[in-house]
């Protein structure tokens, strides 16, 4: 570091002071941040390649977004589900028009809206099913990553995720994911809801083959099982189309939505499904005091709003190509694999050359910030907005890391 760097130092030993330490994030203390770029209290500025993990697809402080917040704090922001307020139908309406379906119910961070799903599935599988009762199973799939509640954590595959957090929820099945054999032996008559995501972020952008959630979607129906996507990291743009599983043109029953949805302000979740599944809640079965809250709501309807342009879908296809374009020419220099679709990208570094966590700490002092995964995988996620040159020049900063190290 030089010596205009006073601050960032002091900001990372106090934030590792006082915190638990349940992260490990990369050096760098951010202060400000518009679009695609942030700055830090060093005024460094770097690209934002992670994007809040696909919460900031709409960049940071996106106008209209910022606009919508501000507009709602000066008016009301809080009132609980007690009462109902103006923002509400508005934004619950215009979701379910998104997703093509009957309902939808906000939550607020994604974990509680796939607690939402599970709640959901399990009343539907003993209200509708006739699952004997205590008996309903979901199945999900290996490498899954779904959140953090204990629950959610009982049926992760991953130790880190898991270990030391039992005793586990029962009631889960887990199988490969993007084995159709498997899922087909999985299912029995208590199996009530099928659990995936469309890609798997965490394990590294996973893309099943084609078909996969065709054939998943043909054996749910054949055994009149619910397919539940979780699109909270996927959806909403980020791979070129509103949602991931279109690209498999396959419909699921329930749709679990997260991250963009609060437009990089405030957490704002959801599930949205037809009456005949979300309709089994009655009042009193389920909740959140923030849950659709009018600031959420106000938020959520313009994220709608800019996704019903298309405009964004169609940045991440076309931009997304380009990306995966210059990702593809560095395979054998330095890259073994690059897997993903639109602006979403999991790439392999030769695990001969860095790890991954090595990987993105060099990209951070080239102005890039990424985040790694397992071993040497990290993943590219640039906001939605960002641009050609923008992008040309972070696979650049790569190709120089793997060309500094060869
Ligand atoms: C696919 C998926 N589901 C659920 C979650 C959990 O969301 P949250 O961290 O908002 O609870 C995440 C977070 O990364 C995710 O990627």
């Amino acid at each position: 570091m030089t010596s205009v760097d006073m601050r960032t130092p002091e900001a990372l030993a106090d934030a590792e002071r006082w915190t638990a330490h349940n992260y490990h994030p990369l050096p760098v203390v951010i202060a400000e941040a518009e679009g695609a770029w942030v700055t830090d209290v060093d005024g460094r500025r770097y690209l934002d390649f992670l994007a809040g993990y696909s919460a900031l697809n709409f960049g940071h402080r996106h106008p209209g977004l910022i606009a919508a917040a501000h507009a709602q704090l000066d008016r009301v922001t809080l009132t609980s589900r007690a009462f109902v307020h103006d923002q509400f139908a508005d934004f619950c309406h215009s979701l379910a028009a998104l997703c093509g379906k009957d309902l939808v119910l906000p939550m607020n961070t994604g974990a509680e809206a796939v607690e939402t799903a599970i709640k959901v599935a399990r009343k539907w599988g003993y209200r509708v099913k006739g699952v004997e009762a205590e008996r309903a199973e979901i199945i999900v799939a290996a490498d899954n990553f779904h959140g953090r509640t204990t629950t959610i954590v009982s049926f992760s595959t991953d130790p880190d995720a898991r270990d030391d957090f039992g005793p586990y929820t029962p009631g889960f099945v887990i199988v490969p994911y993007g084995n159709l054999a498997a899922l087909a032996d999985a299912i029995t008559p208590n199996t009530v809801a099928v659990l995936m995501e469309p890609i798997q972020g965490e394990a590294g952008v996973l893309v099943p083959s084609e078909g996969y959630f065709a054939g998943v979607r043909a054996l749910c129906d054949d055994h009149n099982v619910l397919f539940v996507a979780d699109e909270i990291q996927s959806g909403l743009g980020r791979t070129g189309k509103t949602f991931a599983i279109e690209h498999e043109e396959v419909v699921p029953d329930m749709y679990v939505l997260g991250k963009a949805l609060g437009g990089g302000i405030v957490p704002v979740s959801a599930v949205a499904a037809n009456r005949d599944v979300l309709g089994v809640l009655k009042p009193g079965e389920h909740g959140s005091t923030f849950g659709g809250n009018p600031l959420a709501c106000a938020v959520g309807v313009e994220v709608v709003r800019l996704l019903e342009t298309g405009e964004f879908q169609r940045r991440s296809a076309e931009l997304g190509e380009r990306l995966h374009a210059g990702l593809n020419a560095l395979i054998g220099k330095g890259l073994v694999a690059v897997r993903g679709r639109g602006l979403w990208a999991g790439v392999d570094i030769d695990p001969a050359l860095m790890t991954g966590r090595e990987a993105c700490e060099r990209l951070a002092e080239k102005g890039v910030l990424a985040k790694d995964t397992h071993g040497s995988t990290i993943r590219l996620a640039p906001p939605l907005v960002v641009t050609a040159e923008e992008l040309d020049h972070a696979v650049a900063q790569l190709a120089a890391i793997l060309h500094e190290k060869s």
